[in-house]
């Protein structure tokens, strides 16, 4: 039987199991009880309550207004449907970034006030003294590389990133210092997907991937673009497995059509 079928629950003792017995890793975004609940009896292993909440719930242009208690909110909501995946919760921007201290507190938050599994953190060795406080609470962090949505106003684009030899170099030597640290995996977003091999290859710990090829231990996708609520959004990486958007939009308008033609409620819809 696979690591997967076997885990009741998934730990990142299990992500890191199934990394050595080859076993891809699948993991989705969540914001609210009713999604989080589908995702996590389907056999998602990993539930990320993603700070993309900040477009998809919200409709920010970017993850950047998105505030810790807002994420808290979020975690609370995804937290109560969950029985087996592992749920991490994506620190936003401003509760980590030059200050372990102000990093500690805001992860304890998550972790006491939303009952979250683990963290993710954005960014290599500018933020690598705020992971291993982080760490000292034990609290499990996952790193994330590449595109880093929240650095937009830094890199100006959302396309591929580490193209050139010099970017390449640094992200590895993140993702290796990001092990060291004691992250227990990483997302690897939008980067050439042979160099997304070699980082898989070169760490013992999980890479799970958007946007950056099949060979990362794991794929991940924001839950609103797979199941195509979301339609504006359209990277090359995205597969969308339903067209909820149009369900969506067909149900909506044959509801006030049958109001407004009488139809409904029927007798049998009343009291
Ligand atoms: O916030 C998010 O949804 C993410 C994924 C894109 C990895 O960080």
């Amino acid at each position: 039987m696979s690591i997967h079928t076997q885990a009741r629950k998934v730990t990142t003792q299990t992500l890191q199991e199934m990394k050595h017995a080859g076993e891809k890793i699948t993991m989705l975004t969540a914001y609210d009880y009713s999604l989080a609940k589908l995702v996590d009896r389907s056999g998602v292993d990993i539930i990320l309550v993603g700070d993309s909440a900040a477009n998809v719930m919200a409709g920010h242009d970017t993850t950047v207004p998105i505030t810790l208690d807002h994420m808290i909110y979020h975690a609370q909501c995804v937290q109560k449907a969950v029985d087996r995946a592992l749920i991490v919760v994506d620190m936003p921007f401003g509760t980590y970034q030059g200050n372990s201290r102000t990093a500690l507190d805001s992860a304890i938050r998550i972790m006491k006030e939303a009952a979250g599994h683990a963290v993710k953190l954005e960014g290599g060795s500018e933020v690598v003294e705020s992971i291993e406080r982080i760490l000292t609470a034990g609290i499990p962090v996952m790193g994330h590389l590449g595109l880093t949505p929240q650095s937009i106003y830094k890199f100006g684009t959302y396309t591929v990133r580490a193209k050139e030899d010099e970017e390449a170099q640094k992200l590895i030597t993140d993702a290796k210092l990001l092990e060291a640290a004691g992250c227990f995996a990483i997302v690897l977003e939008k980067i050439p997907s042979g160099l997304a091999k070699q980082v898989s290859e070169s760490v013992e710990i999980p890479t799970i991937g958007i946007g950056a090829g099949g060979d990362c231990d794991g794929q991940v996708l924001v839950l609103h673009d797979m199941l195509g609520i979301t339609t504006d959004f359209s990277p090359r990486f995205l597969r969308r497995y339903l067209n909820l958007e149009e369900q969506i939009e067909g149900a909506v308008k044959q509801f006030c059509e049958d109001v407004r033609a009488k139809d409904f409620p029927n007798q049998d819809e009343s009291y």
